[in-house]
């Protein structure tokens, strides 16, 4: 006979039956320590700019940072990923502002790295907040992205924020060969100990949106889009080879991008991969859930934590999420 029997020997909402034994049984946890929060950092002073796109979310100035780090310590929030937003004066084609060592990353990676030395930071390695056509890497006459040029400068960027003290780099570009290279340049410095995170499977999204807007690439980017280099939407086994590649090339970690609409990628590639993975709920899926909540169509405090709960649920072992520091809060008693 099959494991359980039939009813009415069997009755599966018996254990459903209250909170006590709902929460016994529950086969996935979400704790503030596998949420990590997206924090926008710009140029300035004294500065908490509210994210029109974004209600909530905010584009804070180097000196805000600390303040916000020790929010997100006090909840026990696992990591916080940078952001930057880079004025159109230090933007240029090359995206050069990427490099400086005193850029606006380097200094909040030493202001967090000062102010909560345990709390880890994550930066992300692209080049579209610094480049005046606001793609992730380098542009030819013809207007193609050149991967390996763009592999060059993002070793150099990795490497200066590898310089300023972070944790993990994230290399968000989706370009070619760009994990071996990064890992190879970050071993010849001395930094071994300085993990990767690669967004191995990005794909091309609209869920991007409110996020261009936040660090302002999409005025950059015109009408201009990512598909040659960002994942189509339909693939599937296409993300699994691009995850397995990462990893074989030295990543540590890798990551899903968007979330929620591609949970199926998520389990796939937790599944066959067995490795380190990571869920990135985006800023269009934030925004929709403000929005509907907003309208009162949704309770935003359930369905942000489904949501959450969910990406777990699936094979995230972490989720960046810009619900993070709300949901740790409504985790903490
Ligand atoms: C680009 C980058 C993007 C996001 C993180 N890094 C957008 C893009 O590819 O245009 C999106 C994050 C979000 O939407 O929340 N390097």
């Amino acid at each position: 006979m099959s494991a359980g029997g039939r009813y009415p020997r069997t009755r599966l909402r018996r254990t459903r039956r209250n909170a006590a034994l709902r929460s016994l049984l529950r086969e996935t946890q979400l704790s503030p320590a596998q949420l990590i929060w997206p924090l926008f950092v710009r140029e300035g002073k004294d500065s908490v700019e509210p994210i029109k796109a974004m209600p909530g979310q905010h584009r804070l100035s180097v000196d805000r940072l600390a303040a916000a780090a020790h929010d997100a310590m006090a909840l026990g929030i696992g990591a916080v990923c940078l952001f930057p937003v880079i004025s159109a004066a230090h933007k240029d084609a090359a995206g050069s502002e990427a490099t400086n060592p005193d850029g606006l990353v380097p200094q909040a990676v030493r202001t967090l790295k000062e102010a909560t030395p345990e709390l880890l930071v994550i930066t992300d390695v692209a080049l579209d907040p610094y480049t005046s056509h606001g793609q992730d890497g380098l542009v030819d006459a013809a207007g193609s992205v050149c991967n390996d040029p763009t592999v060059a400068a993002l070793c150099h960027q990795a490497l200066c924020h590898a310089r300023a003290g972070a944790d993990i780099v994230a290399p968000s570009d989706m370009m070619d060969g760009r994990i071996a290279a990064i890992r190879d340049a970050l071993e010849g410095e001395g930094f071994q100990d300085t993990l990767i995170l690669s967004y191995a499977a990005k794909y091309a999204s609209a869920y991007y949106g409110p996020f261009r807007d936040a660090i302002g690439s999409s005025a950059a980017l015109g009408g201009a889009d990512k598909r040659s280099y960002q994942l189509d939407p339909g693939n599937l086994d296409e993300a699994v080879r691009e995850c397995r590649l990462d990893l074989e090339e030295g990543a540590d970690i890798i990551m899903i991008k968007p979330g929620m609409p591609y949970l199926d990628v998520v389990q796939r590639v937790k599944q066959e991969l067995r490795a380190p993975l990571f869920a990135y709920q985006v800023s269009g899926e934030y925004a929709m859930h403000v929005a509907a909540a907003e309208r009162g169509m949704i309770d935003r405090e359930a369905a942000l934590m489904e949501s959450l709960l969910c990406l777990r649920r699936a094979g995230a072992d972490a989720v960046i999420s810009y619900f993070a520091l709300e949901a740790a809060a409504l985790l903490t008693p």
